[in-house]
């Protein structure tokens, strides 16, 4: 069957609008803070004033004196909540309120439940709890944090790279820091719980919600089928909801002490503490180079932070090892922990932090040689994949950079630092290279042809705003030749079929290719129908002979043969023919490939260590990110010019949305090199800007022209070509401004967020 007829070409590329747009823009689409229940109440929290030590003592009783109260509980009413099964990937936090033990800033010590949301936020300002502190650990210098015996969690190496960089003609090296993020999704995290007899049903903002089940099933020692968790709009996660949280678990034990529906919404503080940050990090690197500019030895080490308790692991060098042609390299990383509050994924985790470092190393290598930045880069250039040798399944990097390189005018650069000026300010030019690797989690989908001519297809995952609906019903509607509006596309249900995250660039990718192979299934299934009757125009054909459009199978040699789906179940009697399908196995590897074994993607995918058999091709996204800045050399004030983003995101399935992703990676990358710090008190461990106002992220004003480009072809490791382009638009962005920075200045930032302080 061909699925590149006129009408599927007219789908999928360049002008789809989103499917749920109206939806969001009347107001209509239903996040989860909008369910109310009959009868519903609301839940508020009480954080820990303190990061260490215990609660002594905690008087509850002039908050279940006031107004409107139904419940109010603590470590010492709570009951037992039981741990939630091990994951690697996305550890559960410890269960809420089960002992008095504090471990950082912001923990919950205590939940009022009553009539109003008012009424709960009033009281639990009455709650009062008195501590024995301890002296909190809040420093990534500190020596208590250090981890005894071997701290490596992550340890690569290929070739020796400590004769290679003995031997070497060229070194340079340097220290980096980045600092703890906080992700902001607009849509203030909220869960509504509520029960009938021993079953529980919420709605939940989560990237996750299968995980959320499990975890809710666990607490309350439910089987799975007893809880579902409904997220048909998330207000944005950036990777927050990929893990499960604390107050999930209370909205839940709150419904059940009151026996009534319950909300529990976080406010914009507890957001800061209560779904996950993207830790602050420290990084050693060390480059090697011959005088004309081949890479001899990389070494990278890494060390994240953590809280007390189990979090995803962050392996900052990760990219370190896959990203260029080097004979002798060591990753390595580290974490150390802390009394904060729990870390998470946050875009391109980790990758975005080791980028940072080596594409600002490699730009000061570049003007130690007296050489060209991409011109450095192409001397190194990773052909196949420099670990294994074996050839990416794609790989459109050296487009990137001649694509990049021509739209931002890169030949126009005066290769000397502080040469280019627009009247005070000085002129920098920057790049830097990315490579970001791939995810292929496996998916699941249901799809279903009415005798209407309509189809619904479905799948348990959620849209995180990045576009799902859209995407899996261009997907449906190409392989089923019918238009967008003939297709209703249901997701955020764990009654429907199992879905993996909505995270690590991997979603479309995995659901996109069961919703493919679902829909091709349906098609045979329907042809299974005909294909034996003789008086149908469709006698004898298998798919491979049939063009689907229009609501209609004909035939590829002669379309003015074919009957519609109408016609086919209505002489069959049928109102709808169903199939269930999912992902075909990864025919591409996930992550980096180690020797014969691929370790996927550490921490946030396991460091479940996949067969060769499985992932014998390595795959990544590809990119450049080229930064034109302006520095005020008297007052240290920095401003973006314009950046052009180039990606290899294998096939593009809607341009319109995938620019969209590559526009948000960029204001999060502005963020992340000009803006975004969770400071934390040093004193007591409070986060000390939580709120919108105090905590910066890229605003208009600070937001240039962004140029955004694609360059590849269809990558052979999915059905659907795509590659993930969530998170790779973040990365190589600091770095092209740091870089950019240098070139205005001559002066080397190696610390983000890049201060006027550092300017001065
Ligand atoms: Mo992203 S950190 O995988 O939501």
């Amino acid at each position: 069957m061909t699925t590149t007829n006129a009408a599927a070409a007219a789908l999928v590329g360049p002008g789809v609008d989103r499917v749920d747009g109206r939806l969001k823009v009347t107001g209509a689409a239903r996040y989860p803070s909008d369910f109310t229940l009959p009868e519903m109440a609301y839940s508020a929290l009480v954080r820990s004033t303190i990061a260490a030590g215990t609660i002594a003592r905690i008087d509850t009783a002039r908050a279940a004196a006031a107004p409107g109260v139904l419940a109010v509980i603590t470590h010492d009413n709570a009951g037992r909540l039981h741990k939630a099964k091990w994951n690697l990937a996305y550890p559960p936090p410890p269960p809420p309120l089960q002992d008095a033990k504090i471990t950082y800033n912001g923990q919950y010590v205590a939940m009022v439940v009553a009539e109003t949301r008012q009424q709960a936020a009033a009281a639990a300002r009455l709650v009062e709890v008195t501590y024995d502190r301890d002296e909190p650990v809040l420093s990534i210098e500190d020596p208590a944090a250090r981890p005894k015996s071997n701290p490596y969690f992550l340890d690569m190496k290929r070739g020796n790279v400590k004769t290679a960089m003995a031997a070497a003609e060229v070194t340079v090296e340097g220290t980096f820091t980045t600092s703890a993020q906080t992700h902001n999704p607009i849509g203030p995290f909220t869960t509504v719980a509520s029960w009938d007899r021993d079953t529980l049903t919420v709605y939940d903002s989560t990237q996750n919600p299968f995980l959320v089940r499990a975890v809710l099933a666990a607490s309350f020692g439910l089987g799975e089928e007893k809880v579902r968790v409904l997220s048909p709009f998330v207000g944005g996660g950036f990777g927050a909801g990929l893990r499960s949280w604390p107050h999930s678990i209370l909205a839940a034990l709150a419904a059940r002490t009151v026996n009534r529906p319950v909300q529990l919404s976080l406010t914009r503080p507890e957001m800061f503490t209560g779904i996950g940050r993207r830790p602050s990090t420290l990084q050693h690197l060390k480059i090697a180079s011959a005088r004309d500019g081949t890479l001899v030895a990389i070494e990278h080490e890494g060390t994240s932070t953590a809280s007390m308790h189990s979090d995803s692991l962050y392996p900052i060098t990760v990219g370190t090892i896959v990203s260029y042609a080097c004979p002798n390299v060591t990753a390595r990383d580290k974490r150390v922990r802390l009394n904060i509050p729990p870390i998470a994924h946050m875009r391109a985790p980790a990758l975005a932090e080791g980028n940072f470092a080596v594409e600002s190393l490699l730009d000061e290598l570049s003007y130690e040689l007296g050489m060209d930045p991409i011109e450095l880069r192409l001397r190194n250039y990773a052909a196949v994949h420099p670990q294994t040798g074996l050839p990416w399944s794609s790989r459109a990097l050296r487009e990137c950079y001649k694509t990049g390189a021509e739209r931002f005018g890169w030949a126009q650069r005066e290769p000397a630092v502080r040469t280019m000026r627009d009247g005070r300010w000085l002129v920098g030019y920057g790049m830097a290279g990315v490579t970001f690797i791939q995810n292929h989690a496996k998916g699941q989908a249901r799809a279903t042809i009415r005798r209407d001519g309509t189809a619904r297809v479905c799948s348990g995952a959620t849209d995180i705003g990045t576009g799902t609906y859209t995407v899996m019903t261009q997907l449906a509607a190409e392989v089923l030749g019918l238009q967008a509006d003939r297709i209703e596309f249901e997701l955020g249900d764990t009654r429907l079929p199992w879905a993996p995250e909505a995270g690590g660039s991997g979603l479309t990718a995995a659901l996109g290719s069961a919703v493919h192979n679902t829909c091709v299934a349906l098609v045979k299934r329907v042809l299974g129908l005909v294909s034996d009757d003789p008086d149908s125009p469709l006698h004898g054909c298998a798919i491979e002979d049939v063009v689907a459009s229009d609501g209609r199978l004909a035939r590829s040699d002669d379309d003015s043969r074919g009957e519609s789906y109408a016609e086919i179940l209505q002489r069959h009697v049928l109102d709808s023919l169903t199939v269930d399908g999912d992902s075909a196995k990864p025919r591409g590897s996930t992550g980096v490939l180690v020797g014969s074994l691929a370790v996927s993607r550490l921490g946030r995918f396991g460091h479940k260590l996949i067969g060769a058999s499985h992932a014998t091709i390595p795959a990544s996204a590809f990119g450049a990110r080229f930064a034109e800045v302006r520095v005020d050399p008297e007052l240290g004030v920095l401003r973006i010019a314009r950046i052009v983003s180039v990606t290899d995101g294998g096939r593009i399935i809607n341009q319109k949305l995938a620019r969209s992703q590559l526009i948000g990676g960029t204001v999060g990358g502005i963020g992340m090199a000009m803006f975004e710090e969770t400071v934390t008190d040093p004193g007591t461990g409070r986060v000390a800007n939580a709120t919108l106002s105090d905590y910066l992220v890229a605003v208009n004003a600070d937001v240039p022209d962004i140029d955004v480009a694609f360059v590849g072809e269809p990558d052979p490791s999915n059905p659907i070509g795509a590659k993930g382009i969530g998170e790779v638009g973040l990365v190589g962005v600091a770095a092209a401004i740091a870089n950019a920075v240098y070139h205005a200045t001559g002066r080397r930032i190696r610390s983000l967020p890049i201060t006027i302080s550092q300017l001065l």
